[in-house]
C-alpha cells in the first residue's frame, strides 16, 4: 500500500508525473468530474486548517467523489479518549483514502503503519507537510520550468515550519539560504523567497515583516511564496506586485490535490 507520509516517499519521476497530471487538470478541470465517482476521502483534522482542508474537500468533490469531513475531532470519539490507531482503523472501513492532519510529528507514519487505506499526511505537528510541498514545487515549476538549479531563500520559522521542512528536503539540487526571525542579515538574491509565519502554537517566538528594502533588491523575475496563513510577514501592499505568487500557489493546491487523490486511489 502506498502512503504519502514524507515528501521523500516520492521519487523525482513521481513528482514530475504529478506535475504533468496537475497541469492537465488545471487546464481542463471539468474533464475529471466523474474520475473518482463513488470514492470517499476522509478529511481527519486534529489541528485547524482553512486551505488544506477545503482544497482536499473540493478536490474530491470535483472528481465526483464524496468526503467524510471530521475537521473538528472534538465532535468525534477522540473527545472520548479514542486513540489515533483506533480512529484510523475505524475510518479505514468507511473511506478509500485518509488525509490526516495531526498535532504531533510522527503521527502520519504511525497512522500509515495501521491503516488499511492510503494515508496522506496533511501536516503532522512540526514534522512534514508533503502535499503543501507539492503545490509549492508546482508553483515554482510553473514559473521556472524546473525545480533544480535555483536559489531559494527560506525566511521565518525554520525550526518549526513543517512546510519548510518538507520543501527543504525536496529542493535537493538548489542553492539554499535560511533566515530565521532573529537573523538581521539582508536576504540574498534568489529565484524564490519562501516565507512562513512564526509557529506560536509550537513555542516559537518573535515576528518579522518583509520591508521595502528587501523587495527593492529582489530580482524582477523572482517569486515570493507563503503557505499561509500569514500574520505580519507580508503586508497587503505587496499583494499586487508581480512577484507575489502566493495566491496562485494556494489555487494550485486544489489541482495538485486532485492529481494526488487520483494517484492515491488507483488500486482501491
Ligand atoms: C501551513 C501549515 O498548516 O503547516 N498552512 C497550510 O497548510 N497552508 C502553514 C502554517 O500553519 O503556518
Amino acid at each position: 500500500m502506498k502512503h504519502l507520509v514524507s515528501i521523500d516517499d516520492l521519487t523525482k519521476d513521481e513528482i514530475h508525473e504529478i506535475f504533468v497530471q496537475t497541469k492537465k487538470i488545471k487546464a481542463f478541470p471539468f474533464t475529471y468530474r466523474l474520475n473518482r465517482e463513488h470514492t470517499i476521502l476522509s478529511n481527519l483534522f486534529y489541528e485547524p486548517s482553512t486551505r488544506t482542508n477545503s482544497s482536499f474537500f473540493t478536490a474530491m468533490t470535483k472528481l465526483g467523489g464524496k468526503v467524510l469531513n471530521i475537521n473538528n475531532v472534538n465532535y468525534s470519539s477522540v473527545s472520548k479518549g479514542e486513540s489515533l490507531k483506533d480512529t484510523i482503523i475505524t475510518m479505514g472501513n468507511y473511506c478509500d483514502v485518509i488525509a490526516l492532519r495531526s498535532r504531533t510529528a510522527g503521527d502520519a507514519l504511525k497512522a500509515s503503519q495501521v491503516s488499511t487505506v492510503p494515508i496522506i499526511n496533511a501536516g503532522d505537528g512540526n514534522g512534514e507537510h508533503p502535499t503543501q510541498t507539492l503545490l509549492d514545487l508546482y508553483t515554482i515549476w510553473e514559473k521556472f520550468n524546473r525545480i533544480e538549479d535555483l536559489t531559494v531563500t527560506f525566511v521565518g520559522d525554520i525550526e518549526n515550519s513543517r512546510t519548510i521542512h518538507s520543501l527543504d528536503k525536496a529542493l535537493t539540487n538548489c542553492n539554499k539560504h535560511y533566515r530565521d526571525t532573529y537573523n538581521e542579515e539582508p536576504w540574498p538574491k534568489s529565484d524564490v523567497y519562501y516565507l512562513t509565519r512564526v509557529q506560536k502554537e509550537r513555542g516559537s517566538r518573535g515576528s518579522y515583516t518583509m520591508k521595502k528594502e528587501h523587495t527593492n533588491t529582489m530580482p524582477e523575475e523572482s517569486i515570493v511564496l507563503h503557505p499561509f496563513p500569514r500574520n505580519y510577514e507580508i503586508a497587503e501592499w505587496f499583494d499586487t506586485d508581480p512577484r507575489a505568487k502566493y495566491f496562485e500557489q494556494m489555487k494550485n493546491g486544489l489541482y495538485v490535490r486532485m492529481a494526488l487523490l487520483i494517484a492515491y486511489t488507483q488500486y482501491k
